[in-house]
């Protein structure tokens, strides 16, 4: 069994969670205002984001791995107390000083480069692909719709939970995916029935300012699209994750890196492609750009904000499968629908029709339903991985 650990006396579990729900909504409000608020003739490189994303959240999943493995030769030093006269303290030589700092280091490479290193490729491809999907879209539909139809994730999770982890879900749990798919159908039919293809978004918080930006036209079914397709990458991703994490004793942030690494061979090649394949196409009105410029054209400090929020909840999901499950994440998230609708109507002007919230209510209502304990949850990946 796995010792729960504890963050500033609160179990990390459910610390993890919350942050989970804060982190969601602070994602969909960013990300969509960082699209919308500039017309696309100055909006920055997605592909640019999620590889930005990948390179950070692997550095630091890189650091935290390194920081946890021990370095053996700083321990094997004797104490300095104030007893111990300086002669009779055996200072380490700088060969011993780059041993200590190197060791880890090379731990953790070798522990990154493992045979079973591939096994991160699944999971990686596809969160690159989610990644991706995700700017697709939060361009293309209002925040809140975004949210309720994104709850579909917990659908694809259980049916990629069924069908790899072999889970068995209970009566009760097959109903409120019933209900959930129902209460999306709600939203996305009011969504699509013209109520905000066009939206006119207005400046973060600036009450001194109302003049609009500009006219921002959202296409809700290419959103839609993505958000389903998002919502299949999302659910297999995060089951495989689980199932590999689980299934072998290997360090959840060596993991991380491994899945980060994995995944700049898919981030990069589409950015390779748009600036060395069609560069007129890529970058029509600037003749010469350096690879760098090229890239981060445009990358002001909306998507700065949009890739730092990434990378916080890339590092907070992983802390979640580990520690909790993909089940637990699904509830986390129904949290931020609330969390995203208010800030919505504040922010965005978002306005709730009737039929809105019933379908949200019917996403949250089922969304409660599904996370109730029950006796026949089934078998946990570890259980399955480690008969
Ligand atoms: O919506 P969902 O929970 O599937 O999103 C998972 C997000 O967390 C993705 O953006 C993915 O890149 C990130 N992630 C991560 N590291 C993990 C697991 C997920 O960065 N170990």
């Amino acid at each position: 069994a796995q010792s729960d650990p504890t963050i500033c006396g609160m179990p990390l579990k459910y610390v993890s969670l919350v942050t989970l729900a804060v982190q969601n909504a602070a994602l969909s409000i960013v990300m969509h205002y960082s699209r919308v608020s500039t017309p696309p003739s100055r909006s920055y490189s997605p592909a640019a984001a999620v590889l930005l994303n990948e390179v950070i959240k692997g550095s630091i999943s890189f650091i935290i791995a390194v920081s946890r493995a021990s370095p053996p030769a700083i321990n094997s030093f004797p104490p300095m107390t104030p007893a111990t006269p300086w002669h009779q303290y055996d200072k380490p030589s700088l060969a011993q000083s780059l041993r200590a700092l190197f060791q880890p280091v090379a731990h953790v490479c070798a522990e990154i480069f493992s045979a079973d290193c591939w096994k991160l490729s699944i999971p990686a491809l596809l969160y690159v692909i989610q990644n991706s999907l995700q700017f697709v879209a939060i361009s293309n539909l209002p925040v809140a719709s975004f949210q309720v139809t994104y709850q579909m994730k917990i659908l694809t999770t259980a049916a990629f939970s069924v069908a790899l982890l072999r889970k068995r879900l209970s009566s009760t749990k097959w109903l409120s995916l019933f209900f959930l798919a129902i209460g999306v159908g709600i939203v996305q039919l009011q969504t699509l029935s013209g109520s905000a293809t066009k939206m006119q978004d207005q400046p973060v918080g600036s009450a001194h300012d109302s003049a609009p930006l500009h006219i921002h036209v959202m296409s809700p079914l290419k959103g839609f699209a993505a958000v389903t397709a998002a919502c299949f990458t999302s659910g297999l991703a995060g089951v495989y994750f689980e199932m590999v994490l689980k299934g072998s004793k290997a360090d959840l942030w060596v993991r991380n890196v491994q899945l980060s690494l994995f995944s700049l061979i898919p981030a990069v090649l589409p950015i390779l492609y748009s600036t060395y394949g069609s560069p007129a196409a890529a970058y029509p009105e600037v003749p010469s750009p350096s690879f760098m410029q090229g890239l981060f054209r445009n990358f002001g400090g909306w998507a700065w904000a949009t890739v730092i929020v990434q990378v916080l909840g890339g590092l907070i999901t992983a802390i979640v499968i580990k520690y909790s499950d993909n089940i637990l994440k699904g509830f986390a998230t129904s949290l931020s629908i609330i969390i995203s609708f208010l800030a919505s109507v504040v922010l965005f002007d978002f306005r709730m029709t009737p039929s809105f919230l019933i379908g949200a209510s019917t996403v949250l209502a089922a969304t409660w339903m599904y996370n109730q304990p029950t006796d026949d949850v089934g078998r946990s990946a570890s259980a399955l991985m480690n008969k």
